[in-house]
C-alpha cells in the first residue's frame, strides 16, 4: 500500500456554523471521519459571522485592527474546538496554535483542526502555509460560494463562474481585495500567492454540503473551480 495522501481543508465559519442554532458541525464530523480513513486530513475553521461579529463590536470600542484580528482568531479556535469534540477519538484533541503544532499533532495518525495563528491573515492563508510544509497534494477551499468567478457575481452581472484557473490567473482575481479585520473574500492573497509559489493544486468548492467533498475526492464529480499549474486530473484523489 502506498502512501497516504495528505489533503488540507479551509473551511469557511460561514459553512461550518451558518449560525450556532442549524450548524453543519455533525454533517461536517461524518464526512471528515469518512476522509481520514483513506487521507491525513488538516482542517483550518474560519470564524464565520460570530468572528465578524466581535470584530465589529471590537471597532466600535476603538479597539485596534490587529487586536480584532486577535479576537477574530479565538473565534476560530472556538469552531475548530466545536469540531473537533464532534468528533471525538478520530480527532487530535487540542487546537494547534502554530503550523508546528499542527505538523506535530499529525505524527498522532488523527485528524487535525486548527484555527488562525497570527493577525493580518485569514484562516485561507492558514491553510495554504499549512498544505506548503505538510506537502499536502491537494488544498480545499470549502466555502458559501460554487467557485471564483471573473468578477463579484454580486456586482456584476456578466461575472462567470471559472472552471478551471492557472495560479497566475487566481492571482490576478484576488488582488485588488481588501485585507482589514473581518474581510471577506473568496480567498485571501496571502493564500493565492502561496498556491502560486508551490504545486500544489487549490480547489474551490461549495462546502454547505459536506457531500460535495467527499464526492470530489472519491468519485471526481465536483463543480467549483480548480486552480492547477499543470494539470487537471487532479481528481479523483487515488
Ligand atoms: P476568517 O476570515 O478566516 O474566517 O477568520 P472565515 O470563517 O474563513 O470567513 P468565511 O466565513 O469563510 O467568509 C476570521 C477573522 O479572524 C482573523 C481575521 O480578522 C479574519 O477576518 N484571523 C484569522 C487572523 O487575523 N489571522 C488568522 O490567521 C486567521
Amino acid at each position: 500500500m502506498g502512501e497516504m495522501k495528505t489533503i488540507v481543508i479551509s473551511l469557511g465559519g460561514s459553512v461550518l456554523v451558518p449560525s450556532l442554532e442549524s450548524n453543519n458541525i455533525a454533517a461536517y464530523a461524518d464526512m471528515l471521519s469518512r476522509l481520514a480513513q483513506q487521507f491525513r486530513v488538516f482542517v483550518v475553521v474560519g470564524g464565520g459571522g460570530e468572528a465578524r461579529r466581535y470584530i465589529s463590536a471590537a471597532r466600535s470600542l476603538a479597539i485596534d485592527e490587529a487586536t480584532s484580528d486577535e479576537i477574530g482568531i479565538l473565534v476560530t479556535r472556538l469552531n475548530a474546538t466545536m469540531l473537533i469534540s464532534a468528533l471525538g477519538q478520530v480527532a487530535y484533541p487540542v487546537v494547534p496554535v502554530s503550523h508546528y503544532e499542527a505538523l506535530e499533532a499529525a505524527t498522532s495518525g488523527r485528524i487535525v483542526i486548527m484555527g488562525g495563528v497570527t493577525p493580518g491573515q485569514t484562516t485561507d492563508a492558514v491553510s495554504a502555509v499549512l498544505a506548503e510544509r505538510a506537502g499536502a497534494d491537494l488544498l480545499i477551499n470549502a466555502t458559501s460560494v460554487d467557485g471564483i468567478y471573473s468578477a463579484d457575481p454580486k456586482k456584476d452581472p456578466n461575472a462567470k463562474k471559472l472552471d478551471l484557473l492557472s495560479p497566475e490567473e487566481l492571482l490576478a482575481i484576488v488582488q485588488g481585495g481588501r485585507m482589514d479585520a473581518g474581510a471577506n473574500n473568496v480567498i485571501d492573497i496571502v493564500a493565492a500567492k502561496v498556491v502560486q509559489r508551490n504545486t500544489i493544486p487549490l480547489l474551490v468548492i461549495d462546502g454547505k454540503h459536506p457531500d460535495n467533498i467527499a464526492a470530489a475526492l472519491f468519485d471526481g464529480i465536483f463543480t467549483g473551480t480548480l486552480i492547477s499549474g499543470d494539470n487537471n486530473s487532479v481528481l479523483p484523489l487515488k
